[in-house]
């Protein structure tokens, strides 16, 4: 007991001198040890037969308080973050081209490609977002659903998209418009995170901290426990596709669309959580749909 008390605190003052990256390191490294099993349970596992109750919505609620947001909209957050995603679009062309983003919101990005000469063209489904900075710099804005980009065959250089395909009522047609639109030779660069069955696919950040919670909760018991609570209610849509759909679009247009870079990313720092609630948790379409949280992926048109 003695010695097992003694190993634990010389972890303890060990994990404290080793720097935070190296520590995640190893965590991930155990994690990625324990997926095989926690996998396994999952496919052993009935699904619930019922959803939780506003009882247990209220418990968890105060067990997993809402987190401080990291993903700031502030003027000069938006101006970084613009300058840091357009560089390496920038790198994908040679003179000048035409860029169009997908899902375009503040148009930050498209300001700094505007700003080095280029075309930028964004579409969204909501105008109200757009920068003024962006507008002054150039950039052209078209209020649109991404299944419909108005554009001739053949007229883009890169299209590209951050933080939207998740959002997407169709990404199958948004992205056979973008292999329409692209440019023989021309790049599409599609970044999105937090998938439906994820544990933030929900997007209710500003409301709840509780991971998974779409699985958990019917959409019923979550409105009228955040009617009842007076809580903020901004939940945009999520189209809920499981990565496994992502994955067939991407094989589908793979005879046009050469797959340059292509990574997805797991998180499994909710695996407790997941033990916990794995017969609600089953009720995802598979345990990947759980896991595979973040997709980067360039590709190139034929
Ligand atoms: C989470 S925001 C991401 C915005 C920005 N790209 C970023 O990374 O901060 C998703 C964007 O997709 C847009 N969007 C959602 N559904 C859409 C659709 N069907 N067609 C076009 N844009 C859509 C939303 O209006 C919103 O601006």
């Amino acid at each position: 007991m003695a010695l097992r008390t003694s190993l634990r605190s010389l972890a303890r003052r060990l994990g404290r001198v080793i720097p935070v990256k190296w520590r995640l390191r190893a965590i991930e490294g155990v994690l990625r040890l324990q997926e095989p099993g926690v996998r396994r349970l999952y496919n052993r596992t009935a699904v619930a037969p019922n959803y939780l109750t506003i009882d247990d919505l209220d418990a968890l609620a105060r067990e997993f308080p809402v987190e401080r947001q990291t993903y700031l909209y502030d003027a000069d957050t938006l101006e970084k973050r613009g300058e840091e995603r357009a560089r390496p679009l920038l790198d994908l062309v040679a003179g000048k081209g035409t860029f169009l983003e997908i899902g375009a919101a503040d148009g930050m990005v498209l300001r700094a490609i505007a700003q080095r000469g280029h075309t930028a063209i964004g579409v969204d489904i909501l105008a109200s977002n757009l920068d003024a900075r962006a507008r002054e710099a150039g950039v052209r804005f078209i209020q649109t659903d991404a299944t419909r980009l108005c554009f001739p065959d053949e007229s883009v250089d890169v299209v590209y998209s951050f933080a939207t395909f998740e959002h997407l009522p169709d990404p199958d047609a948004t992205f056979a418009e973008i292999v329409r639109v692209l440019k023989k030779g021309g790049y599409a660069c599609i970044d999105f995170a937090g998938l439906g069955w994820t544990y933030r696919g929900a997007h209710m950040y500003k409301t709840f901290g509780i991971p998974f919670i779409t699985a958990l909760f019917t959409r019923e018991t979550i409105d009228r426990y955040v009617a009842e609570h007076q809580l903020p209610h901004y939940f945009p849509s999520i189209n809920n596709w499981p990565i496994e759909r992502f994955r067939e679009v991407f094989r589908k247009y793979e005879p046009q669309m050469e797959r340059i870079r292509y990574s997805e990313t797991k998180d499994r720092f909710h695996f407790r959580f997941i033990r916990r609630f794995m017969p609600h948790l089953r009720r995802a379409p598979s345990f990947d749909s759980l896991l595979v949280d973040q997709v980067e992926g360039l590709f190139r048109k034929r």
